[in-house]
């Protein structure tokens, strides 16, 4: 008992008798992740410009500086006397962050691509892995446990990104007056869509619906159970979400920055 099935894994990093591109799918995990950190960094700290653009007095504000908490009266953070390089990202990002840097498809993506613990099935591993083996959710790896409280606060970004889609959405100039839809807001959308999405197929919020729960039969825990159930269809394509999130993040930026820079624009499509 426990001591389990050994695979016949030819011994060395990377190989393998696998004869299909087993190396494809974490190869081009590990690119966009890579990608999706090195941009951050650039945007953060090297480039916080044009985070936001004005169209007929509506605002379209980048998902990744959005919530812009330094305009807020809320702590008096719109008065701030701030260091030059303290940007809304870089007060806001850790929610984020935390949130995707602890989720679960999350864990199973850097295992593969960063670690190579391991690559693929049936692919060797770096004899550095062996040697430490796995331990577990232990040291740094703690900091996993604190995914459900990073869902807390994710869904509060949430709703303050669907309050930012309606700040797209009011016009007030000469030429337009009211409600409507810029192509800004459907970018806004859907970037906010797709992050809706990521959030409620989480793994956490499937347990804090009704996973936590010994059984779904009468009154409230029924609707839990029901709520589990819908959830877990979500959760089904977790990994979609996350990659299409993540991307309309830096999609939505680079809109904003095209628009604010002027390569682009924007467009009131109708008004109410
Ligand atoms: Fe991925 Fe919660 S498990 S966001």
């Amino acid at each position: 008992m426990g001591e389990g099935i050994k695979l016949p894994v030819i011994n060395g990093l990377g190989r393998t008798n696998r004869i299909d591109n087993w190396w494809s799918q974490p190869m081009a995990m590990g690119v966009g992740l890579t990608a999706a950190l090195v941009y951050t960094f650039w945007r953060l700290f090297l480039y916080d410009a044009d985070i936001s653009y004005a169209l007929h007095g509506s605002t379209v504000m980048s998902p990744i500086f959005s919530p812009n908490v330094l305009e807020w009266d809320l702590f008096g953070l719109n008065t701030w006397n701030h260091p030059e390089w303290v940007n809304a990202a870089v007060l806001v990002l850790w929610i984020p962050f935390g949130f995707r840097g602890t989720c679960y498809y999350m864990r199973r993506v850097y295992y593969r691509t960063f670690f190579a613990s391991p690559t693929a099935c049936w692919v060797d591993e770096p004899d550095i892995n062996k040697a430490i083996g796995y331990k577990g959710e232990k040291r740094l790896f703690i900091f996993n446990n604190l995914h459900r409280y990073f869902l807390y606060a994710a869904m509060v970004i949430l709703v303050i990104k669907w309050w930012d889609v309606t700040h797209t959405m009011h016009f007030d100039s000469s030429a337009h007056h009211g409600y409507g839809v810029s192509i800004g807001t459907f970018v806004m959308a859907i970037e906010a869509f797709l992050l809706t999405m990521y959030v409620t197929s989480c793994h956490a919020l499937r347990h804090l619906a009704g996973g936590m729960l010994d059984r779904w039969t009468t009154g409230i825990s029924r609707v839990r159970g029901r709520l589990f159930g819908k959830i877990s269809v979500l959760n089904r394509s977790h990994g979609f979400w996350f990659w299409t999130s993540l991307a309309f993040v830096f999609l939505g930026d680079l809109w904003v920055l095209a628009v604010a820079e002027g390569r682009l624009n924007d467009a009131v499509l109708f008004v109410i």
